[in-house]
């Protein structure tokens, strides 16, 4: 079929509106590997319109934000039509962002999860979740964002013969995530061009316990362990040279015994992990120690979100 005449199935109108989670990725010491939907969202709101292409982008970052085929959500899509093998005439997006751009709480994820969902349901839904998420991860490079952008929750994702395996598990309702949103933003590609080409053994070794402790006690509900686990020796140590405060602010947390701290994602973003009924002072000597950081630090207390991408 050619792609005009695929094109005259298409119903002009169908419109359909999507909320993605933030997201944290890595979680310390599962590199590539772990990740943790949050409560804060990007919408997205799609229509499939006579002809041309309509972006509007609001909220954080819409300044730096493409509103022409460069856009994220856009390319998604295309990627999307092209997979399905079917094009709309024409497309209105209206992207609404409640998620920060660039600071390692998975904006990029969010829109490409929102993007092909958006536009598989403008096509019936052809394709599953599962393919959904092979089509995000291909288009995102790592699992680790678009596995709990997609379907919530604390999930566990590795690659297996080039197809990403995932085990997705609830998060603790008593989990509160302080997350510290530093102005400057640092793009996902000069964070990985930090990274060493190798890494010592006994760092890898390191890394194999960490993450395993951590998460045994994320799913246990062990959440004093939790603070023994989130170490890492894999990318943190590397990245946070790309800004002094971080430096000083992980040195000063080792001192401090505030463990339970961890860059989000490629950073800078970090996030303190503590739960209610949790140690309030080191919680408070979190805040005094970003206090005097010449940054001014967002803060924003999110819970997780166990539902996924989902349609409003
Ligand atoms: N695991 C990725 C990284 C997350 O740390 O580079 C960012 O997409």
């Amino acid at each position: 079929m050619s792609r005009q005449s695929l094109m005259t199935i298409w119903e002009v109108g169908k419109m359909f509106s999507i909320r993605v989670p933030a997201t944290t990725a890595n979680v310390g010491p599962g590199f590539d590997s772990l990740g943790m939907a949050l409560s804060i969202y990007n919408e997205i709101e799609v229509e499939e319109i006579e002809k041309g292409l309509e972006i509007e982008v609001r909220g954080l970052g819409r300044d730096k934000l493409a509103s022409n085929e460069d856009n994220l959500i856009y390319r998604s899509m295309e990627k999307t039509f092209k997979k399905i093998g079917q094009y709309p005439r024409g497309l209105r997006i209206r992207q609404y962002n409640g998620i920060p751009i660039s600071r390692g709480l998975g904006s990029s994820a969010a829109c490409i999860v929102g993007g092909i969902m958006a536009a598989n349901a403008l096509k019936d839904s052809p394709l599953s979740r599962e393919e959904i998420l092979q089509l995000a991860v291909e288009i995102e490079g790592h699992p680790d964002n678009v596995t709990p952008a997609l379907f919530g929750g604390l999930v566990v994702s590795a690659s297996h013969k080039d197809k990403v395996q995932y085990i997705k598990f609830p998060i603790n309702n008593s989990l509160k995530f302080i997350v510290a949103i530093p102005q400057v933003e640092l793009s996902t590609r000069r964070s990985r061009g930090v990274l060493p080409k190798a890494i010592p053994f006994e760092d890898a070794v390191f890394n194999v316990g960490k993450a395993s402790l951590l998460v045994a006690a994320l799913i246990s509900g062990d959440l004093e362990k939790i603070a023994y686990g989130l170490q890492d020796r894999l990318h943190q140590p590397y990245r946070i040279q790309l800004m002094p405060s971080l430096e000083k602010i992980f040195q000063e947390a080792e001192k401090q015994d505030l463990n339970q701290l961890f860059l989000s994602g490629a950073g800078p973003s970090l996030v303190y992990l503590t739960w209610d009924g949790g140690n309030e002072e080191k919680e408070k000597n979190f805040y005094d120690l970003l206090g005097k950081m010449p940054e001014n630090w967002d803060i924003q207390i999110l819970r997780g979100d166990n539902k996924g991408a989902r349609f409003k």
